[in-house]
């Protein structure tokens, strides 16, 4: 539940104050109010207030006189002014000098809960907009997480919470989405960000290349072991390691994995010396790993060790109301890398990529866009500029097919169905005719 909302009235007669205070109140609203311009002003001085309510004609400093002093005081409060239908005039002079709105008395308590209720709408907006703006600055820190949709909130969300901590976290998701990206915010986010972020992918090294990466080894340990080397765990002392691809571990290294998780101290291959790390682990697969717990190929005990909290990155198709924001972000870095004017992309280029599947993610829009900057020579990146070729022909000629059959039955259903008219309308013959009905299952309804 956010706080709620506070409204200030300012108005000379007792008896505005004393009803819309009652009428607020049992809203569920908090209100205070003010007899005159001068008394309201002393209130801002310490108080904020989400609305203020003022009315243009009173005593003393006027209502649109206290306006330009409530602006220049700066503070985000949303003003309404009250009137008589008769000073209309004012309330709108009002409104240039940044009234939100006006309301005429006597008050159509239908208009003044609508008001209330836009005013309200506005500041929730903008509180959001504010909490939006302070994650943006925290995740400054790392190479940009694009995203606005519900999906990628629900993931930053999950990243802030889990940054503080010293939880083990399994980031899952499909090839491509940015598990690594998260995984880099979560380091930058926490404590540990001042000291380093290791990256080992286990999918890519040997069991023994893996064992001697992770614990180091001693001069000596194997043949081309010719100096001491630190492990990764080593280099991870107060920072993070992240583990990519955890699934392709091997069974012997899934056990010493496990121990260094529960004792925090491994030894160097080839040596004898206990040597102890402070890091925090963070673990990505594209494989669902419950299952290979269940298949017997991913020990349960390593798996309950690791997954402690787990964020899964949904696919690129679940959320493409990010892909135009995606689009922009990618144009920005590829065409400065590339030192070239920025370019846009065309409406018919964003509508084929939201329709897309995008089996390699964010990745495979990533590519798709640095390619289209590389072989694109307008100002914009146009549907021809994106690897759709064949698929595109396939889908026009469907559309093409969807527009005969569509309009073929319009006819024939304008001429009740009589064959001869309907083949003389479409200028084709009575054969044709037969053959459309057939291949696109027409039928009279
Ligand atoms: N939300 C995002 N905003 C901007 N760029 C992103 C985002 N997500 C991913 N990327 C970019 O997409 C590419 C792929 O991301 P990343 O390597 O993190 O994916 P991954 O899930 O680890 O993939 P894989 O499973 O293949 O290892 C990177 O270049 C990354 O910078
Ligand atoms: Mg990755």
């Amino acid at each position: 539940m956010g706080k709620k909302i506070s409204i200030l009235v300012v108005d000379d007669e007792d008896s505005v104050r004393d009803s819309l205070t009652n009428w607020f109140l049992e809203d569920g609203f908090q209100v205070e109010c003010a007899e005159n311009a001068k008394k309201a002003l002393q209130l801002l001085e310490h108080t904020q207030y989400d609305i203020i309510l003022a009315d243009i004609k009173m005593p003393g400093m006027d209502g649109l006189e206290m306006l330009k002093r409530i602006k220049a005081l700066k503070t985000d409060a949303i003003v309404i002014m009250m009137t008589a239908f008769a000073t209309v005039n004012t309330a709108v002079i009002a409104l240039k000098d940044g009234a939100f709105d006006y309301i005429t008395k006597p008050f159509d308590p239908d208009d003044l809960s609508h008001l209330i209720r836009n005013a309200s709408k506005q500041i929730s907006l903008a509180k959001e907009n504010e909490t939006l703006k302070t994650k943006v600055i925290a995740l400054e820190s790392v190479e940009d997480l694009i995203g606005n949709s519900q999906a990628m909130k629900h993931v930053l969300d999950q990243v802030e919470s889990v940054a503080q901590s010293n939880a083990s976290v399994i980031i899952t998701g499909e090839s491509g989405t940015g598990k690594e990206l998260v995984a880099r915010a979560i380091h930058a986010n926490s404590s540990r960000k001042y000291y380093p972020l290791v990256s080992v992918h286990c999918g890519a090294l040997t069991e023994s290349l893996l064992e001697s990466e992770l614990f180091g080894h001693e001069k000596g340990a194997f043949t081309g072991a010719i100096y001491n080397r630190k492990g990764r765990f080593e280099m991870a002392d107060s920072g993070t390691i992240f583990l990519d691809e955890i699934a392709t571990i091997t069974p012997k290294m899934q056990v010493e994995l496990l121990r260094v998780l529960e004792t925090k101290t491994f030894v160097r291959v080839g040596g004898n010396k206990e040597i102890s790390s402070d890091f925090r682990v963070i673990c990505a697969t594209n494989r669902d790993l419950k299952t290979l717990v269940k298949q017997g190929i991913f020990r349960e005990d390593l798996y309950y060790r690791l997954n402690v909290v787990n964020i899964n990155v949904p696919p690129l198709r679940e959320r493409v109301e990010d892909i135009p924001l995606l689009v922009d972000y990618f144009i920005g870095k590829y065409c400065t890398k590339m030192n070239k004017p920025i370019v846009t992309m065309d409406d018919a280029a964003i509508k084929r990529l939201e329709a897309y599947s995008f089996p390699g993610n964010i990745r495979e829009l990533e590519n798709m866009i640095e390619r289209a900057i590389v072989i694109g020579t307008e100002k914009r990146i146009m549907l021809k500029d994106l690897p759709f070729g064949k698929e595109m022909i396939d889908s026009s000629v469907e559309s093409l097919e969807d527009f005969e059959r569509t309009f073929i039955l319009q006819i024939l259903n304008k001429y009740n169905w009589n064959i001869t008219q309907t083949a003389k309308a479409l200028k084709v013959d009575r054969v044709t005719l037969y053959n459309k009905i057939k291949k696109y299952d027409l039928k009279p309804d």
